[in-house]
C-alpha cells in the first residue's frame, strides 16, 4: 500500500528547474527520482510540462507538473496497492488520457515511476538492476564517453553534437572506464598543447573552436594513441551529429562553421568516407528525424558495417520504432526514459527492439541531475553499452560510479560487454 507520495521543483545540471517525486510504501520502503531533460529534443518525445510563467524561471518552472504528482496522482494511488510496475504505470497512462502524456506531464509521471520503481525495490530487499532485470541481469555496459561536443550543446564552431570514444577492449567495466579517463585526460592536454579551450559543454565534453569537424576526429585518435592504446583495437569511435537539428529545408545545413549545405545522399557518402577512414563502430542521428527515406537508403548502404541509432526519429515510442523496423530505419534503438515517461513503456519499447534484431543502446539527456536510473536500467536490460556524458561533471560520474558499485557488487558474476555490445 502507498502511504505517501509528494513532488518538489529541484534543479538540473543547467540549473533549469526540474521535477523530483518520493514515494513510500506500508512497510516504510521509499524511492526517490528526478526527471532529467533534454536540448536537442526528437519532435514526437513526450510532453515535458513546463510552467511558461515569464517570471519564474524564465518561464521553465514546472509546478505545474509537481502540483499534478500532489493532487490527481497521489488521489489516484494514496492508500491503495496498485500492484507491480506494469500495474503502476498502466494506471499513470490511464489518468493522463492522452497519448504523449500532456496532460500529466513525462517529467511527473517518470519520476513517480522510478520512484515506485525504487520503492518496491527496497520492499523486496533488491538492488534496482535486479528487481527490474531478474537474475540475468549481470551484463556491465562498454561507456561511450562523449569527449568533445559541438552542436547544439556548446557555443563553438562544431557542427556535430558529440564526439564519443567507445573503451571497449577491456576486461571489466572498472577497466574500460579508466581507459575513458586516461584519453580524456591525453585529449585535454593536447588541446592546451595546441592552444584550444579545455572548457566543458553541457555534457563535460571540451569544447574547443575547431576548424573542422574532422579535427575533433583527429585529435581524439591522436589523445587515444597517446593515452597509450591503438585507435579501433582497444578504444573506437561514435558519433552524435544531432542531424536533425542540421535539418533546413529539406538539406543538412553545417550551421556552426560553413553554413554550406548537403542532400542527403551527400550526407550518406560523408558517413561512408569517414566510416572508412575512422575507427567508428556507431553512429546516432547521421540523419533527421524528418527524412525517413534518407535513413532507408543509409540503413541499406551502411548497416552491415555499422551500428545505426535512431534517438530523435524513434523517440523511444512503440510506434515510431513499429514504423521503423517495417521500413528497413537503423538498426538500433537510443533509449532514454523520459522521451516516453513510465518504466514500463520503456522496457517494451527494448523488448519490441530486441525482438526485432535491433541494439538497444541507453541514454542520459543533456540536462541531467544525480539521479543514476540509467545505470541500474542499463544492466536490466543487458544492451552492453551506455552514453551517459564525458570523463568530467558529477551529474555524469554519479553514473559511472553507481556502475562501479554495481559492479563490485556482483563480483564474480558480472560480465562487461565488450566490442560484441556494437552491432556488426
Ligand atoms: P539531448 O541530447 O538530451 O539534448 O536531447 C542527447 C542526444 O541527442 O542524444
Ligand atoms: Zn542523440
Amino acid at each position: 500500500k502507498i502511504t505517501h507520495i509528494d513532488a518538489i521543483e529541484v534543479l538540473d545540471s543547467r540549473g533549469n528547474p526540474t521535477v523530483e517525486a518520493v514515494l513510500r510504501l506500508e512497510d516504510g520502503s521509499e524511492g526517490r527520482a528526478i526527471t532529467p531533460s533534454g536540448a536537442s529534443t526528437g519532435m514526437h518525445e513526450a510532453v515535458e510540462l513546463r510552467d511558461g510563467d515569464p517570471h519564474r524561471y524564465g518561464g521553465k518552472g514546472v509546478q505545474k507538473a509537481v502540483g499534478h504528482v500532489r493532487r490527481e496522482i497521489s488521489g489516484a494511488v494514496l492508500g491503495k496497492d496498485p500492484g507491480d510496475q506494469r500495474a503502476f504505470d498502466h494506471l499513470l497512462c490511464e489518468l493522463d488520457e492522452t497519448p504523449n502524456k500532456s496532460q500529466l506531464g513525462a517529467n511527473a509521471t517518470l519520476a513517480v515511476s522510478i520512484a515506485y520503481a525504487r520503492a518496491t525495490a527496497a520492499s523486496r530487499k533488491m538492488p534496482l538492476y535486479q528487481h527490474l532485470g531478474g537474475d540475468d541481469a549481470v551484463i556491465l555496459p562498454v561507456p561511450c564517453l562523449n569527449v568533445i561536443n559541438g552542436g547544439r550543446h556548446a557555443d563553438n564552431t562544431v557542427d556535430f553534437q558529440e564526439f564519443k570514444i567507445v573503451p571497449h577492449d577491456a576486461e571489466s567495466f572498472a577497466e574500460s572506464i579508466r581507459m575513458g579517463e586516461e584519453v580524456f585526460h591525453a585529449l585535454r592536454k593536447l588541446l592546451q598543447e595546441h592552444g584550444l579551450s579545455t572548457g566543458v559543454g553541457d555534457e563535460g565534453g571540451f569544447a574547443p573552436n575547431l576548424h573542422s569537424n574532422e579535427q575533433a576526429i583527429e585529435l581524439i585518435v591522436a589523445a587515444i594513441k597517446s593515452a597509450g592504446y591503438q585507435p579501433g583495437e582497444q578504444v573506437s569511435l561514435a558519433l552524435d551529429p544531432a542531424a536533425s537539428e542540421m535539418w533546413h529545408h529539406g538539406r543538412y545545413r553545417f550551421f556552426k562553421s560553413t553554413q554550406s549545405e548537403r542532400e542527403s545522399a551527400a550526407m550518406i557518402a560523408l558517413w561512408d568516407d569517414w566510416l572508412q577512414r575512422y575507427p567508428i563502430v556507431l553512429l546516432e542521428d547521421p540523419l533527421s528525424e524528418h527524412d525517413w527515406e534518407g535513413w532507408a537508403q543509409l540503413t541499406q548502404d551502411l548497416g552491415d558495417r555499422v551500428e545505426l541509432v535512431g534517438d530523435d526519429i524513434f523517440c523511444t515510442n512503440p510506434e515510431l520504432l513499429k514504423r521503423g523496423i517495417r521500413e528497413g530505419v537503423a538498426n538500433s534503438i537510443l533509449i532514454k526514459p523520459n522521451q516516453i515517461g513510465t518504466v514500463t513503456e520503456t522496457l517494451d519499447c527494448v523488448q519490441q527492439a530486441k525482438a526485432a534484431g535491433y541494439g538497444c543502446y541507453v541514454s542520459h539527456r543533456s540536462g541531467e541531475t544525480e539521479d543514476t536510473f540509467i545505470a541500474d536500467l542499463v544492466v536490466a536490460i543487458g544492451c552492453g553499452h551506455i552514453k551517459t556524458g564525458s570523463g568530467c561533471r558529477g551529474e555524469r560520474t554519479a553514473k559511472f560510479n553507481r556502475l562501479l558499485r554495481i559492479e563490485h557488487e556482483l563480483g564474480p558474476r558480472a560480465r562487461f560487454a565488450g566490442r560484441s555490445a556494437f552491432m556488426r
